[in-house]
């Protein structure tokens, strides 16, 4: 969700007005995606990075992430989704911690989508924590270095219960990665959108996905092999 401060200055107003109305295409997107019976949404709203941020700015995010998780609670128990999170949630003000906490509680029994908010989230990190679990458990004679796999790994990343990317949308016209799900986006289908993502609405993510629609996800093999 990429934009915000852009969309902000385009306008004349200050960055953290940007942010307020990116929680507008939030609740819209996170909406749509249910509707269409998507089984997973990840969102990155606040990235390891982000705490180099001028601290004003990081204080607004903080607050409109508590002010949102509030407020939206009945969005997510109308539409039956269930919140999730990523990233080094202990950095977190303890304010945001809590109200996290408490949303996940009373959403864990819903089915119909997982909703999954990246808060200083960094992918690197990420991998480094999952490679200290998994020595600790090696040192431990609780499995051996044979053991290592792709499923191990799996299970020691934060997303362990969230399956695979299938398609990444990144707003705003940058075309990077940024340290997001490195190791969870090995074949998933990238698409970029000049859209800076106030503006990011349901018809920017139909676009998107009649877009991974014309896709032929080959995974290494050959398409005939595909169409089999
Ligand atoms: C995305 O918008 C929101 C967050 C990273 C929290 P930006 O704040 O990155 O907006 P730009 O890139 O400065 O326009
Ligand atoms: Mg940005």
């Amino acid at each position: 969700m990429d934009g915000n401060g852009r969309w902000a200055k385009q306008q004349g107003f200050l960055r953290t007005i940007g942010h307020e109305n990116g929680t507008k295409s939030v609740r819209i997107t996170v909406e749509a995606c249910a509707k269409l019976g998507i089984e997973a949404l990840t969102l990155y709203a606040f990235s390891t990075e982000n705490w180099n941020r001028p601290k004003l700015e990081v204080q607004t995010l903080m607050k409109l992430l508590i002010s949102s998780l509030k407020k939206e609670i009945k969005t997510l128990q109308e539409n039956n989704i269930k919140l999730n999170c990523i990233g080094n949630i202990d950095k977190l003000p303890s304010s945001a911690q809590k109200q996290l906490l408490e949303v996940i509680e009373k959403t864990k029994t819903n089915s119909r989508m997982t909703l999954t908010l990246a808060l200083s989230y960094g992918s690197r990190e990420e991998i480094v924590q999952a490679v200290k679990a998994i020595s600790d458990k090696v040192k431990n004679n609780i499995i051996s270095t044979d053991d290592i796999d792709e499923v191990i790994i799996n299970q020691h990343l934060y997303t362990q219960n969230l399956p695979d990317v299938d398609l990444l949308i990144r707003t705003s016209g940058e075309t990077r990665i940024s340290n997001f799900l490195l190791w969870q986006i090995a074949y998933a289908e990238l698409y970029f959108t000049d859209v800076l993502w106030p503006d990011f609405r349901e018809h920017h993510l139909y676009e998107a996905i009649a877009d991974y629609q014309k896709r032929e996800r080959r995974f290494g093999k050959i398409s005939e092999q595909i169409k089999l």
